[in-house]
């Protein structure tokens, strides 16, 4: 009996002590902000710290803003510096867009990528919206489009690296069975007239698709 109470105390101690040094704390709760916003739009993804001639900032991510019609989402910017502890919208759900593509800004995520690049000088921030989809023929792709912002939060010309050219994929493979289909009805000359027929109103088809 003496020995298992020794243990016990032991393992009292132990574990007494282990809470004892992983009580956790804050730093400078004394002038703390907390700054809220709609937890729908999953206000709060992503966090970056900035500053700018007006002074700190904190922009805060929400890729679900315009939930749940249309998640186009946006980025809010809250104040670090004054009193003021409400964050206002950026309202960039609208402002980007790729010229000379279809672009497809629906549920687009914007706001759930947000980073500081190295390199750039202050704030030197971007943002993304990695669902933002482009319509080519009547397929849709899903690039995702990203935009840098200028040191006053407004975005500069938005860009998608992925974004598909006039030649797609599928265009190459269109335009490589077209040719083998007018080599195939070259070849067969007029022996099979009927296959011919039909090749030729594939061809055509295809013609007026790469056209289009
Ligand atoms: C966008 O997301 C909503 C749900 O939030 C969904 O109902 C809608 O169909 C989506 N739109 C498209 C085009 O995917």
């Amino acid at each position: 009996m003496e020995f298992f109470r020794g243990y016990i105390f032991f393992f009292i101690a132990v574990i007494a002590d282990t809470v004892w040094r992983s009580q956790s704390f804050n730093v400078g709760t004394a002038g703390a902000k907390i700054f809220s916003g709609p937890a729908a739009e999953e206000f709060g993804y992503t966090v970056q710290q900035t500053t700018n001639h007006e002074g700190k900032w904190l922009l805060v991510g929400a890729p679900w803003s315009g939930f749940s019609r249309n998640r186009k989402g946006d980025v809010y910017k809250c104040p670090v510096s004054g009193s003021k502890n409400s964050c206002d919208k950026l309202n960039l759900q609208d402002s980007l867009s790729i010229p000379d593509v279809k672009n497809v800004n629906v549920n687009m995520s914007l706001g759930l990528t947000l980073t500081r690049m190295p390199t750039a000088t202050q704030p030197g921030l971007m943002m993304c919206g990695p669902l933002w989809g482009q319509q080519c023929g009547n397929q849709d792709f899903y690039p995702g489009i990203c935009a840098k912002l200028n040191p006053l939060f407004q975005p500069q010309a938005a860009f998608s690296p992925a974004v598909q050219s006039k030649i797609s994929v599928l265009r190459y493979f269109e335009t490589s069975l077209l040719i083998f289909l007018l080599l195939a009805a070259w070849k067969l000359e007029n022996k099979y007239k009927y296959i011919q027929k039909m090749f030729r109103g594939v061809t055509s088809l295809l013609f007026k698709r790469l056209l289009l």
